[in-house]
């Protein structure tokens, strides 16, 4: 059955939100005032699947890829930059209003850059044992085949057409019931490849895999983290450290991403000497952080603190230490805080509830947050205000451009 309903504004997840019935109504790739011919979405009552435009908003603008609506990367190319980056700072100021938090919000700081640095694609075979590698499709787990991807980072120049071709061996010979996965991060020295989901692979199939990591002139191949081969070790450049990547290790998106993050978060660390790097992974914040301060870094993926570890001992760095440890499990306590002029933190998307609960006793003067989640970072916002911190203007980030992800920058002292 056909529809037509007119949509009020993009919601939080990119979606257009119909308000002519009593209950919201989601559109994707639809805009605010726009009039829409919608169809049903089996399983899905309160979601609607766009049929045509039947009056566009002046701010629709075309799609710049042939996959966009179909392929689940990029929910927005339809909108133009104004209003997109209106919206996207808006995700974070209404958050925040909502968590009840008084604070300024910053324009949004573009930070796409040359485009995303790592990829996860997906491997399947399909109807007709006809291979497909790309990403996966809006709300499904179907995969989208691609053969080229607009939003990525030149330096990703052959990731796709390796992807493919390590796929074909693999999901051909193995009953696949998940798809295989195969993470591709540009790097200083070529493409670091890592496949998961493939199980355990008889050897004849990994010396197939080896034969093509050489051909696509692969930097390191890499199996559930596990070495198939490695042509060279792939580095990436932090300020004047070179860091060599753990397979599996976090990664920020963008180059312009990590550098935007990490430049305003020097900018707040400002003159302190002894710094606090807690979800550190391989240093990033750390080894910036380290031309003029001395730097303790924790986090539990124990590649990435030995990868810091090894990057601290560039020349001309102030002493880094770095040490794995679980910040959800055993936070660092007030004892342990007293020695720092600043913490900077930043966790993953469940955000850091314990850790901020334990710097909210303490006397820390100046703590910095990094986010990936407004939501969990106004969850912890609103613990260190309790502890009597006040927070400074709010800068959102947009590494994940077309994407309703949006980063942002805090400071808070006392
Ligand atoms: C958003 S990333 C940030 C990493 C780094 N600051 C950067 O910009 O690349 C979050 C980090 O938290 C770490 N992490 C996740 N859970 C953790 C835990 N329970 N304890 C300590 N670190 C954790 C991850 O390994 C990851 O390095």
């Amino acid at each position: 059955m056909v529809e037509r309903i007119t949509i009020d504004h993009v919601g939080h997840r990119g979606d257009g939100v119909s308000l002519t019935t009593r209950d919201a109504i989601y559109v994707p790739y639809t805009l605010g005032g726009e009039s829409v011919e919608v169809g049903h979405v089996a399983g899905h009552p309160d979601r609607r699947k766009l049929l045509a435009v039947d009056v566009a908003s002046p701010e629709r603008v075309e799609p710049f890829c042939p996959h966009f609506g179909i392929c689940g990367g990029c929910a927005i190319q339809h909108w133009a930059a104004d209003p997109y980056h209106a919206w996207k700072r808006n995700i974070v100021v209404e958050t925040l209003a909502q968590a009840g938090i008084d604070c300024d919000v910053a324009p949004l700081v573009d930070a796409h850059g040359a485009g995303r640095r790592r990829i996860t694609l997906h491997g399947r075979f399909g109807t007709h044992d006809v291979l497909k590698v790309g990403f996966s499709a809006a709300g499904s787990h179907d995969v989208i085949p691609i053969h080229r991807c607009p939003i990525l980072d030149p330096a990703l120049e052959g990731a796709l057409d390796a992807a493919w071709a390590l796929a074909e061996p693999l999901t051909s010979k193995m009953p696949v019931t998940k798809p295989l996965d195969i993470q591709v991060t540009a790097t200083a020295s070529g493409l670091d490849v890592d496949l998961r989901g493939s199980g355990p692979l008889p050897t004849p199939l990994v010396t197939a895999l080896s034969r093509v990591a050489e051909q696509h002139r692969l930097a390191r191949l890499t199996r559930h983290g596990e070495l198939v081969l490695q042509r060279l070790p792939p580095t990436v450049r932090m300020a004047r450290a070179e860091v060599t990547l753990p397979p599996g290790s976090f990664l920020q998106a963008t180059v312009a991403g990590e550098e935007t993050l990490a430049a305003l978060v020097a900018e707040r660390v400002g003159k302190a000497k002894e710094v606090l790097d807690l979800f550190c992974g391989v240093g990033p914040f750390g080894l910036r952080l380290a031309e003029k301060a001395r730097v303790t870094a924790y986090d539990n993926d124990a590649g990435a603190i030995a990868a810091l570890a090894k990057a601290a001992r560039t020349p001309g760095l102030k002493p880094i230490k770095a040490e794995t440890r679980d910040l959800f499990r055993r936070p660092l306590v007030p004892p342990e805080l007293r020695d720092f002029d600043a913490v900077v933190f930043d966790p993953p998307r469940q955000g850091a509830q314990a850790q901020a609960l334990k710097l909210a006793a303490s006397k820390v003067p100046v703590v910095i947050a990094v986010s990936c989640n407004v939501a969990t970072f106004a969850r912890d916002a609103r613990l260190l205000i309790d502890g009597g911190y006040r927070i400074e203007t709010v800068v959102p980030v947009d590494q994940f451009r077309h994407t309703p992800h949006v980063e942002l920058v805090a400071r808070f002292t006392r």
